[in-house]
């Protein structure tokens, strides 16, 4: 059975408690989603089943959204800090969890073991999506899903121009976010065939919210 957010210990405040050494990480508002899970955080997970892998997972809020139906979850997180967060939240859990240390690049989980991916804004954060795209399919078994809630570049092309002139400053200042990209057409070249999709504005900026499978053919 999976804790209720009222039984877990005060969420990270990342803001005061970065190591040395993990400066391209000190982003308070990028890595800390908060004390609650937002909805869409909830719906992305809504319905998951089998061992489920979330990489780029952050501070691990969203753990206890995790359906009783999933019977391992694996998180890939690089910053130290970030992990033991979600470590305190998921020795609450009744749900086995592993969390790794890891980089986009190359994900320390083995071919087609996980029914599922989760990507929580994180696709904007790979300096090479496409590597990571690749990472995804290499981890998903044949009918695996990828569960995505993204940054999308914007369908309005001047507020595509500004998102593209300002990207160089707000990349530095959010943890190498990337939120003009188009995350979406990302996923399609990566051989993945978008089954469902939510398309939203949210603090100004474009999200998608989604399922997308392996393309068969
Ligand atoms: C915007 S936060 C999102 C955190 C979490 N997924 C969520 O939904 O709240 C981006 C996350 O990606 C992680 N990240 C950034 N670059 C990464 C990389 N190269 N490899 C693995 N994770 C990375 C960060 O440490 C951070 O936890």
């Amino acid at each position: 059975m999976a804790a209720r957010m009222g039984d877990l210990v005060e969420p990270p405040d990342t803001g005061r408690h970065f190591t040395e050494g993990m400066e391209q990480f000190h982003h308070p508002r990028p890595v800390c989603s908060g004390s609650e899970p937002s909805p869409q955080r909830r719906r992305l997970l809504a319905g998951l089943s089998g061992r489920v892998l979330e990489i780029g997972a952050g501070d691990g809020v969203k753990l206890t959204c995790y359906p009783e139906s999933v019977d391992e979850i694996v998180l890939v997180e690089p910053d130290p800090f970030l992990r033991a967060a979600a470590k305190r939240i998921a020795e609450h859990l009744s749900t086995p969890v592993r969390i790794l240390d890891g980089d986009l690049r190359h994900l320390p989980v083995e071919d087609a073991s996980c029914q599922a991916v989760v990507c929580s804004l994180v696709l904007c954060c790979a300096a090479r999506v496409q590597e990571t795209l690749r990472e995804v399919r290499r981890i998903l078994v044949p009918d695996g899903e990828l569960r995505f809630y993204e940054h999308q570049r914007s369908g309005n092309p001047a507020v595509t121009l500004l998102e593209s002139l300002a990207a160089p400053l707000w990349s530095r200042a959010a943890g190498g976010c990337r939120p003009s990209r188009d995350t979406l057409a990302a996923i399609r070249e990566a051989g993945f065939v978008i089954e469902n999709l939510d398309r939203f504005a949210f603090r100004h900026f474009d999200h998608i919210l989604g399922v997308a499978r392996l393309s068969t053919g």
